[in-house]
């Protein structure tokens, strides 16, 4: 077999063929389900008469085909694994074929499969073509008509897009219904669903006055898991009405929740389909976090049905036009309805970890890539999340406003059309009269650019000199890189008033917080009339989505933490405060020196411990410690375990440190109100939570009876699980093991549960995790099948620093194992698994090579497309 070959951006054509209207009936079998599809399909009118008819189709069993109701015999086509040829087709005409699927085979999870019993779909990108003949490209949009016919019993329910039109009763105890959707769609929004199901149902009234009846469709036992994901849905369409003018479209909005689901939920118009994990909340099951996930996954997926479906993409190089667009719209939302400082800044976390190792590592493509061999490879952190920082920064160089009049004149524009991202900066550009030509690079560039920043202040002239240069470090395929337009928010805080002093540049006077514009490689910005020293607050509220470096001393640091106006730099400045005194231990660990705390630090913990601060929220979040992961990528070379100590002994000197601070910001934080995931309980679960953690860090004996008693209250998920956590994680294994016994019994038959239960136990730090893994995978409530089993048992190892990189090589191997298994039933999830294996230049020789020798092990087996690209990238 020849090597999977990549499609370049460069090559798109236009369709020669449209489809105006399909028609589909599902005869469902979990062997053999067969699809017939009646579809009206023309000629663009540039299209030459003699041009072929291309249609996509993968793993079908083609029956029969006719064109006009005649019957094709296999001489007028030709037919191979990727699909159907037709030489000679009349200008406009019914296309007509006949095909046998079997959903029960489909380990994949893409197109029609199976989950619990139930049928379901996913369809983007390129799952449709694994249904139907089809011109599967989402520049092909159509009118749907569907039948589904299944078995009265095993499928009470039959749901598709649309609208239901008609149901009733077949012969064999069989029954259909038909569902009709009026808005043209690409075939990769369509879904179908069908099984025994129930429903949750609710009402919402549009701007307008419309009735719109809401579904959430889940198995029986998870009905009382509904509530939240209802309120959530509620909230984004009165969000998506007043923020952008957008209105529900249809009388009928569904949601499904199915327990297998590659990622998080689709957008399928008006039937979206879900993760379980996306949508089932309760207080006893599912965490504060869980609840506000669901809360913005609900969200996105209601926002996509304008931002990608009544616009959508031209091709799958725009993906990131309708997902960075979403995400931001999401981030907005979930900011508006909590803590808008504290989703900032666990937004900023993740996103300065994950996407910048991305970016920095073999697998680094820009936010629109310029070819591919694996579309579902590219539904990543850069496409999704650099892409929303992307859309944030051109509402922050266009305003509010513009960014409102520049949304609205995209959406009536392109109502109903499938574009590209140049239509939507286009629109900024147009309602802002501003030029984004260069700004375009953050499109076509990958790579995280590198700021380097120097200040003076002159204090004869009263001036202060901020020197910016910027560098884009090479990224594969692009070697040599174009300064970028960078927007950087700043102040100049006064070092004796504690105040922003006012910013004046070129005689200009810009208030005391201001956006300040690098454009080119190197730029000196003189402000005048700067009355004391100030310390500079660069880049606030993460204004541009790059790596800032200013040599802050740690007294500079101690400084911004207290006195900085903008809560977000307040907060990384405590993270860099922490991460250089991190440095010195992590190179005392190193050098087998003694490691001695920096009291700056301590100092400022007890600060925020007993000061006044009334955002508890942040204040969490500032008592944080930067993950190992995100120290990891502050580090040159990686060293797993200097940064583990490190870490470890900052938290256990703050616990003895500040034992009474953490006890009494503990019982401060202590509420016998009913569970409710609101933002005032979840900051004050997770500061009581913080302050439990510091205490079990050291094994405190007050700590440890808090942490039995929070345990055995049993008052709701956060708690339990945070303390499950800290017992499992602490060396108390007599403690920690009746507790997680009781707990995998208690929870046996709640999948949801069970994976928070696997993923407590592979992330510990002890060494023996390795051997848990491999006995967990044999448990029964672990399936390799199952994606979110994969997640919390596998995926929670290889995030689990010092077990997944153990000297030895051997969870290198267990991971590489797995992914070869995956690699034949679900081609996605492998190669999503391998990515902590493609970051091997990050780490000592030793490591390398045994991680180099693993993908080369992978490199050897028969490959997927999808698991072909990421490990050739990696090795390249
Ligand atoms: N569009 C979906 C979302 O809202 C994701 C679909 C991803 N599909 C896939 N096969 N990876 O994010
Ligand atoms: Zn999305």
């Amino acid at each position: 077999m020849s090597d999977p070959q990549p499609v370049f951006l460069s090559d798109y054509q236009p369709p020669a063929y449209r489809v105006t209207h399909a028609e589909l009936t599902f005869d469902l079998d979990p062997d053999a389900t067969r699809v017939k599809a009646r579809l009206s399909i023309e000629r663009h009118s540039d299209a030459d008469a003699d041009t072929p008819l291309i249609l996509n189709g993968e793993h079908l069993k083609l029956i029969s085909l006719a064109i006009d109701e005649k019957a094709l015999d296999a001489s007028s086509y030709q037919l191979d694994e990727k699909g159907l040829h037709i030489a000679q087709v009349p200008e406009r005409f019914v296309l007509e074929s006949d095909v046998e699927i079997a959903p029960q085979e489909n380990t994949a999870l893409e197109g029609l499969y199976q989950s619990n019993g139930m049928y379901c779909t996913q369809c983007e990108a390129e799952g449709f073509r694994r249904i139907t003949f089809y011109p599967d490209r989402p520049d092909v949009m159509a009118t749907f008509k569907v039948t589904v016919i299944g078995d009265q019993q095993r499928e009470p329910v039959l749901l598709a897009n649309g609208n239901p039109i008609e149901r009733g009763n077949l012969e064999g105890g069989r029954h259909f219904a038909t569902w009709e959707d009026p808005h043209p769609k690409p075939c990769y929004l369509f879904a179908l669903v069908a099984g025994n199901l129930h429903c949750v149902e609710d009402h919402f009234t549009t701007m307008s006055g419309r009735e719109v009846t809401l579904q959430i469709w889940v198995e029986k036992d998870n009905v009382d898991k509904t509530e939240h994901a209802m309120s959530s849905l509620k909230r984004a369409m009165a969000w998506d009405e007043q923020a952008y003018g957008r209105e529900y479209d249809l009388d009928l909005f569904m949601i499904v929740a199915v327990n297998d689901f590659n990622m998080g939920a689709m957008e399928n118009k008006g039937l979206n389909i879900f993760n379980s994990a996306a949508v089932l909340t309760h207080p006893h099951t599912a965490t504060d976090a869980a609840f506000q996930n669901v809360e913005g996954i609900v969200a996105h997926e209601y926002f996509h049905n304008w931002s990608g479906n009544r616009v959508t993409c031209r091709d799958w190089f725009q993906l990131s036009l309708k997902e960075g667009f979403t995400v931001f719209r999401d981030q907005c939302f979930s900011a508006d309805t909590n803590s808008a400082p504290v989703k900032r800044i666990q937004d900023v976390s993740f996103f300065r970890t994950a996407q910048f190792a991305e970016d920095a590592g073999p697998t680094a493509h820009p936010i629109r890539p310029d070819r591919f061999i694996e579309i579902t490879n590219f539904y990543t952190l850069t496409i999704y999340e650099k892409g929303a920082e992307v859309v944030r920064m051109l509402r922050n160089l266009v305003g509010e406003e513009r960014f409102r009049q520049g949304s609205d004149l995209y959406f009536e524009r392109f109502d109903g059309q499938a574009v590209t991202i140049e239509d939507f900066v286009g629109c900024m550009a147009e309602v802002s009269g501003q030029d984004f030509s260069q700004f375009m690079r953050w499109y076509s560039q990958a790579g995280t650019p590198d700021i380097d920043a120097h200040g003076e202040y002159d204090y004869v002239h009263g001036e202060y000199h901020l020197t910016l240069r910027q560098r884009t470090p090479a990224t594969p395929g692009q070697p040599n890189k174009l300064p970028l337009h960078i927007p950087v928010r700043m102040g100049l805080v006064g070092t004796k008033s504690g105040q922003d002093l006012t910013l004046t540049l070129n005689d200009e006077k810009l208030g005391k917080d201001a956006v300040i514009h690098l454009r080119d490689n190197e730029k000196t910005f003189i402000f005048t009339d700067v009355a004391e020293a100030p310390v500079p607050s660069l880049l606030r509220e993460f204004s541009a989505p790059v790596k800032l470096h200013y040599p802050y001393s740690r007294e500079d640091l101690a400084f911004l933490l207290t006195h900085d106006s903008d809560g977000f730099n307040r907060w990384d400045a405590g993270q860099r405060l922490a991460l250089l005194a991190l440095d010195d231990l992590i190179a005392a660990h190193r050098n087998g020196v003694e490691k001695v705390m920096d009291n700056r630090v301590t100092e400022a913990f007890k600060t925020l411990l007993t000061g006044s601060m009334s955002d508890k929220a942040v204040l969490a979040e500032m008592l944080t410690l930067p993950s190992e992961a995100y120290i990891a990528e502050q580090q040159p070379i990686v060293d797993v375990d200097a940064i583990h100590a490190a870490r470890e002994f900052v938290r256990q000197s703050l616990a003895v440190a500040l034992r009474k601070e953490f006890i009494a910001v503990y019982e401060a934080n202590v509420t016998e109100q009913p569970y409710a995931p609101t933002p005032e309980q979840i900051a004050q679960r997770s500061l009581k939570n913080i302050a439990l953690a510091y205490l079990m860090s050291i094994e405190d004996e007050q700590g440890l009876a808090l942490c039995e008693a929070q345990f055995s209250a049993d008052h709701n998920m956060t708690d339990v699980r945070q303390a499950l956590t800290l017992l499992v994680h602490s060396d108390r294994d007599d403690l920690a093991s009746p507790a997680l016994k009781a707990f995998g019994e208690k929870w046996a038959h709640d999948p949801l549960v069970m994976d928070q239960w696997f993923t407590i136990q592979v992330s510990r730090p002890q060494a023996d995790v390795l051997e848990r893994v491999k006995y967990l995978m044999q448990h029964p409530a672990f399936s390799l099948k199952n994606p979110n089993k994969v997640r919390a048992l596998i995926g929670a190892f290889a995030q689990n620093r010092v077990n997944f990189h153990r000297l030895d090589g051997q969870g290198y191997q267990l991971l590489t194992d797995v992914v070869i298994e995956l690699n034949r039933l679900n081609p996605e999830i492998a190669a999503r698994l391998i990515t902590p294996l493609t970051r091997w230049q990050r780490f000592d020789e030793t490591r390398q090579g045994l991680m180099r020798s693993q993908l080369e092990r992978i490199q050897k087996e028969p490959l997927s497309s999808n698991v072909y690209e990421v490990v050739e990238k990696a090795l390249a």
